[in-house]
């Protein structure tokens, strides 16, 4: 729960997102390449503010101020775009920022009445699976913090969804050269190849043949000289029901060792 005071400084920066001032801070490498990965280790992250020794994002947990600095980088640009948002829940920022830059905003939610029509330019019911737009009809297609229970086995909104039928919706209302984003917790909640943060199986969801530029961040997985966060009892409660392919030792060692830290990939339509 946000207190009174984080929920006005959450609407002050929704307020003041501002494409100039994002492309400003994010337009250069703001990222590492290790392992054919992008890691943004938060002292080196345009976030850190050096003199305070703190995230300058001050509203929301660690993991929000990761998602809200992925946003700031990747959502600037959107001039003359058509921007699709899956699962867009009740969080705008990256809305603001697509609308402020210039782009069109449409979204897709399971959780909208199942008679609220999506059009361009609204949001309406859909889901990962089921997008209503014909085929070629978006220039980007995001979720934030929604792909990890499209394959959600605990207390879903529905059956699991198969990903690959979910990334093949999402390649379908994508024009060629489209883009996609996606971002989710790891060491969390969710399909369990996200709660055990394999990098692997989330990038071969999207093949060479379909895919290109593919490329996966990594943030706050190296998190000093921040605090270490980790997952409570809450999370832990449902991995049981979420983790059936993994060994009993990687499991462990994700409970002791692993920290809470935001994937992203991004990818484009062949
Ligand atoms: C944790 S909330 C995140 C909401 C918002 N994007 C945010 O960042 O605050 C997850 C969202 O994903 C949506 N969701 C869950 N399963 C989905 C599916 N199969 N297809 C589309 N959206 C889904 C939920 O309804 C919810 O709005």
């Amino acid at each position: 729960m946000h207190s009174k005071k984080e929920s006005l400084l959450k609407r002050w920066h929704s307020l003041r997102i501002n494409p100039k001032r994002c492309a400003k801070k994010w337009n250069h490498q703001y990222w590492q390449n290790i392992d054919n990965c992008r890691v943004i280790s938060c002292a080196n992250c345009p976030s850190f503010n050096e003199q305070k020794q703190a995230c300058s994002i001050n509203f929301g947990t660690p993991l929000r101020k990761c998602v809200v600095s992925s946003i700031e980088a990747h959502f600037f640009d959107c001039k003359n775009k058509d921007v699709l948002e899956i699962g867009f829940g009740r969080f705008k920022l990256a809305k603001k920022l697509i609308q402020r830059s210039g782009g069109t905003w449409t979204g897709v939610e399971p959780r909208r009445p199942k008679n609220e029509t999506p059009v361009i330019g609204k949001g309406g019911y859909g889901h990962a699976t089921h997008v209503p737009f014909p085929d070629k009809t978006f220039d980007m297609v995001f979720a934030v913090q929604s792909i990890e229970h499209w394959g959600q086995k605990a207390g879903g909104v529905r059956e699991p969804s198969s990903y690959p039928d979910c990334i093949a919706e999402i390649r379908r209302v994508l024009k060629p050269g489209g883009t996609v984003y996606l971002d989710a917790p790891v060491h969390f909640h969710g399909n369990e190849m996200f709660i055990m943060g394999d990098v692997d199986k989330v990038r071969s969801l999207f093949p060479e043949d379909q895919w290109k530029n593919v490329n996966i961040e990594k943030w706050r997985e190296d998190y000093s000289p921040l605090q270490r966060y980790t997952p409570g009892q809450n999370e832990f409660n449902d991995w049981p029901i979420e983790i059936t392919s993994y060994s009993k030792e990687q499991v462990a060692e994700a409970k002791s060792n692993g920290v809470v830290w935001l994937l992203t990939v991004t990818a484009e339509k062949i």
